[in-house]
């Protein structure tokens, strides 16, 4: 089933029931949603609702129904995979205080398995998920009763809040959910326990193909703080997902809404990766949607994250060995692909817009590598000249004497992250210079060194402008609220844990809580086996049992370095240094804030373990 069907059969089933079809709304979120979430984009479907869920009355009546284009920057690397874009066109229907659960979840099902009306799809191959309760609000019994009518119970499982429970932001309407999953191996998975469920999920064997919100919670600041006014509904099908199961694809970049522009990079290419082909293809996809909303490219908010779009593009493409120019043909089967459905007003001005934007990405290119050659020189040497130097491995030990041909340490992290900062120059791209200049090789022990430092530095600065476009652009909502602190004591406890499992070359890499989960990489040459995460999951629940007291100090720098408190590599720390110790477990070199007690923290789980890049791995991890 083509797109374009998928979206008229979507809309037509609820306009026979009784819901007003509205237009899409454009991209740009309105100024409120930007103050109170930080938001830069619609990246859902409500959003442009929120006052009506809120309790405005809504022009055209209780029951809605519309495809939203949106889009979502949060997950920009992993778009790539099977299922992950920047752009994309949410189906919904909406009640505003009118059906609830029993309505919703029977026209889910009817739609997505009604072969007359609907999408044909096979009942056998659905599996649901219901909200587990926590202190917000209960247990979904009355969603997972409802849906017994139509799913055996077994395939029905009850997840917690971060999985189950949808809010746009810190502030706003929010609520529990139900969401969809459908089976896309050829074999058919049949029945999954939980545990099997959760793992065919990590796999992408099972897609999630809607969201069904119940939304009667209000949240402000990060905390539900009551019921909204009226018992509403918000409902979530991706296309490109819904068009990948309907069409058998095993990726939502071999659908029809891809397909035509995946074969033109194709064609242009002179090398293959099939991950830079797909970044290709989102990027340009998702920089004219933008542009035809009246966004250019700047240094601040929307227009920078067009910037940042549009030069990842160029550096993908340029990767693959694809011209820029040509991707004037890429831009035409954009346009093309939604013509009549998105108006994109003048299109050789999207064109000029990306191209010009190319255009000086390549300047400030030039200019940044003129000045990165001088400083080679200055600080290197010239190329040709090599240095003997012995380079004591910091990682393995002085029995690992290396030679170099130029002194290593010249080259630091926060030195590639002035380059990136002023130029825009990936790590990557700079040390790749800095080889192909002067024939330098880095041994993986010391691009590990660089990486971890450039990171660094990148935290730093996100730290500095927390409020800033920098921020946006991530989607990090990094904050003091209570869940957060508890997640930020819970990383020191995962990170001492990783180190007694895996060994003590774990170092970390970067951070991120939000107050779903934490976020911690770090420094690993391979995946963890199930067993590893479970000792490492059993020694942080261990450690919350114990109930164990969490104290900060001030001290000396250099005391407490040499007392083992765990640091950054080379961080310019000031003199007296905060540092936080967990009994005698933990103890990190750390400005906080955390919770007093390792009591308050709830049950620890690993949701996941991948690979961010070379030896770097990631884990994201709830409290439940
Ligand atoms: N708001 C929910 C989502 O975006 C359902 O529309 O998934």
């Amino acid at each position: 089933m083509e797109s374009q069907e998928i979206r008229k059969r979507f809309l037509a089933f609820f306009e026979k029931r009784g819901h007003a079809i509205i237009p899409s709304a454009s991209l740009v979120a309105p100024d409120e949603s930007e103050k109170t979430n930080k938001t830069l984009f619609i990246s859902a479907g409500m959003q442009p609702l929120i006052p009506y869920l809120l309790g405005k009355d809504h022009p055209k009546g209780k029951r809605l129904a519309n495809v939203q284009k949106s889009v979502r920057t949060q997950d920009i690397e992993e778009v790539g995979d099977k299922t992950h874009d920047t752009f994309f066109e949410m189906l919904g229907n909406w009640s505003l205080g009118d059906y609830f659960k029993e309505d919703a979840i029977k026209w889910s099902y009817e739609l997505l398995t009604d072969k007359e009306e609907g999408f044909g799809l096979d009942p056998n191959r659905l599996y649901i998920t219901v909200f587990a309760g926590d202190e917000n609000a209960p247990r979904d019994n009355e969603a997972a009763e409802i849906w017994k009518k139509y799913i055996p119970e077994n395939r029905i499982y009850f997840l917690p809040a971060d999985k189950n429970w949808w809010s746009a932001g810190d502030n706003g309407p929010s609520g529990p959910d139900t969401e969809m999953y459908y089976d896309i191996t050829p074999e058919g998975l049949g029945d999954l326990t939980h545990e099997e469920f959760l793992k065919a999920d990590n796999e992408q064997k099972i897609v999630e193909i809607w969201n069904d919100v119940f939304m009667e919670y209000e949240k402000k600041d990060g905390k539900v703080v009551g019921k909204l006014p009226s018992r509403n509904v918000d409902t979530g099908a991706g296309l490109e997902r819904l068009a990948m199961v309907l069409q058998k694809k095993d990726s939502i970049f071999d659908t029809d809404l891809f397909i035509s522009i995946m074969s033109k990079i194709d064609e242009l290419k002179k090398s293959s990766d099939i991950r830079s082909e797909r970044i290709v293809a989102d990027h340009i996809r998702t920089s004219v949607f933008i542009i035809a909303d009246h966004v250019i490219p700047a240094n601040t908010d929307k227009g920078y994250v067009l910037r940042r779009i549009i030069r990842r593009a160029v550096r993908y493409a340029d990767k693959l060995g694809v011209e820029m120019h040509a991707i004037g043909e890429v831009i035409d089967l954009v346009t093309n692909k939604y013509r009549g459905v998105y108006d994109f007003g003048d299109e050789e001005y999207i064109r000029e817009v990306i191209l010009e934007e190319e255009h000086k990405f390549r300047k400030t290119l030039e200019k940044g590598l003129k000045i990165l050659h001088r400083k080679i020189e200055a600080q290197i040497g010239r190329p040709g000249q090599t240095y003997k130097v012995h380079h004591v491995s910091l990682v393995h030990g002085p029995d690992d004497i290396q030679m170099w041909d130029f002194p290593p340490s010249e080259v630091t992290g926060k030195w590639l992250f002035d380059f990136y900062q002023t130029f825009g120059f990936p790590f990557e791209m700079t040390l790749e210079e800095l080889k192909s200049h002067n024939k330098h090789y880095f041994f993986p022990q010391d691009y590990k060194r660089l990486q971890s430092e450039f990171n660094q530095e990148i935290e730093k600065h996100r730290e500095l402008s927390r409020a800033g476009a920098e921020q946006k652009f991530k989607g990090g909502l990094a904050g003091h609220s209570d869940v957060e602190v508890k997640y930020h004591t819970t990383t020191h406890l995962l990170h001492q844990a990783l180190r007694d499992v895996l060994g003590p070359e774990v170092q970390q890499e970067g951070s991120n809580i939000t107050p779903e989960r934490l976020r911690f990489d770090f420094a690993f040459p391979r995946k963890m086996t199930d067993e590893e995460k479970l000792r490492v999951e059993d020694i942080v629940n261990k450690k919350i049992k114990e109930a164990i007291p969490v104290q900060n100090v001030t001290m000396d720098k250099n005391e407490a370095i040499k007392s083992g408190a765990l640091h950054f590599f080379d961080q310019k720390y000031p003199d007296q240094v905060s540092v936080y110790s967990i009994g005698t477990y933990s103890k990190e070199l750390c400005g906080g804030p955390h919770v007093s007690n390792t009591s308050e923290l709830g049950i620890f789980k690993i949701q996941k373990e991948e690979a961010v890049s070379v030896g770097v791995r990631r884990i994201k991890a709830v409290l439940q």
